[in-house]
């Protein structure tokens, strides 16, 4: 009921103007897809977790944080994009959807905790295609410490270590990052020695991760040829320096994680401002994706024995497509509503439409994607085609069940979003 107050796990969320979680992203929360042991999902979880095996590991964390948490304690600044309606889910102004596993930092640094490791599914808006889908799974690992109690000299005894190990593997890592440039500094507060030896760790712990999960040959080469890592600089509020980890992957170069040296505002936000060290945050669908042979993202979400079955626990394993099923299109041609046209007429952004569609079609819809977008040289209406790609994961679509949910999406444009159907 659209006028009820939100309640989720006992507890209630009052509505307002920021409300716009639906009731199909909602029906995600209880799905924890990283909790099953023998889900592509699950899998890479344990996986990751044995490779950072004295961290404290974290699965339970409850999706909904505060605007505070996600964004404001980390240093986004007010008008990022990211905070967008059209970008992120929210219950109302104070409560929202996490957006990535980082809003975990600030709570467990507040808790004492120093190496960590927070596995969770997090929530975005966006298009639809095989590789997005608004839920997916992101692990944040961080690392701080006490450099009154040691912890410097720590890092160095495991950097020796972790630098002998990675000295003999068979991987080729290009660092133009190197010690801090003008673009990508340490921090004032850091003396540099020691902000060199936390990069250091964070690096060193990073390609150890990223070789044993593409090492020997599962990066699409025989085993033979070196796995190639490449480190990028970046830009997070609160990481500095800050970085993007990529892989040469069958030839290549996939994305896989953002890092960085964590900003010291961020520690003494959580109390901790004696300690320093490092966070990064990896997307599991993307890697599984690539590491198990998935073509969509929706199959993680398939409850389809065929797709179940075909994995076990601690296995990487490729994935054999049961069926590919018919699909079928559907064009959309419709008038954008005129700018400023009327009073509470609300401004189109796609990703809205994206929400509609996918909130009537479910997983059925594969993709959406703009055609055609033409402006009328007299009215200056802007009309534009978007076409549908329907196809089930698991089953042949009839035409005309898809004709019944293409239309209902019709009506729901029309009315919903004041478009005028050509
Ligand atoms: N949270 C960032 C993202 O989702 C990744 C990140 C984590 C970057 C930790 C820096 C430190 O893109």
């Amino acid at each position: 009921n659209p006028t009820e107050p939100l309640v989720i796990d006992g507890k209630t969320y009052p509505r307002d103007h920021f409300t716009n979680a639906t009731p199909t992203i909602l029906d995600k929360l209880p799905r924890r897809l990283h909790l099953q042991p023998s889900h592509p999902i699950g899998i890479l979880r344990s996986l990751i977790e044995s490779h950072f095996n004295d961290f404290e590991h974290l699965n339970s964390l409850s999706p909904i944080v505060t605007v505070q948490q996600n964004f404001d304690d980390l240093g986004f600044p007010a008008d990022h994009p990211g905070r967008a309606l059209t970008d992120s889910y929210y219950l109302n102004q104070r409560h929202m959807l996490r957006t990535h596993t980082s809003a975990h930092e600030v709570e467990c640094f507040s808790a004492g905790k120093d190496r960590f490791l927070v596995t969770a599914d997090v929530y975005r808006r966006d298009e639809i295609d095989r590789s997005h889908y608004p839920v997916f799974h992101q692990m944040e690992g961080c690392n701080v410490v006490d450099p009154a109690q040691g912890g410097i000299e720590r890092l160095e005894r495991e950097n020796a270590q972790m630098r002998a190990a990675l000295g003999q593997a068979n991987i080729v890592i290009e660092d133009p990052t190197g010690d801090e440039t003008a673009t990508n500094p340490y921090q004032a507060e850091h003396d540099p020695r020691t902000a060199r030896i936390i990069a250091e760790h964070l690096k060193n712990s990073l390609n150890g991760l990223v070789l044993k999960l593409f090492g020997g040959g599962r990066a699409g080469g025989d085993g033979a040829e070196p796995l190639r890592v490449r480190w990028i600089e970046a830009t997070f509020p609160w990481t500095a320096p800050s970085y993007e980890v990529e892989v040469m992957f069958n030839g290549k170069w996939l994305e896989i994680l953002g890092c960085g040296v964590v900003r010291q505002a961020a520690l003494e936000r959580s109390g901790v401002g004696h300690k320093q060290g490092w966070a990064f945050g990896l997307g599991l669908e993307r890697i599984a994706m690539v590491l198990f042979s998935i073509p969509d993202i929706r199959l993680f979400w398939s409850s389809d024995a065929r797709f179940a079955s075909q994995f076990r626990q601690g296995e990487i394993s490729t994935f054999r497509p049961y069926s590919r099923f018919p699909e079928c299109y559907k064009d959309l041609a419709f008038w954008l509503p005129a700018q400023g046209e009327g009073e509470g007429v609300k401004a189109w952004h796609e990703n809205d439409f994206m929400e509609l569609v996918r909130d009537e079609a479910g997983d059925l819809v594969e993709g959406v994607q703009l055609i055609d977008e033409f402006t009328h040289p007299k009215t200056g209406r802007v009309s534009r085609c978007y076409r549908f790609n329907y196809r089930s994961m698991d089953r042949s679509l009839s035409n005309e069940e898809v004709n019944v949910i293409q239309e209902r999406v019709q009506e729901r444009v029309t009315s919903e979003m004041q478009v005028e159907v050509r």
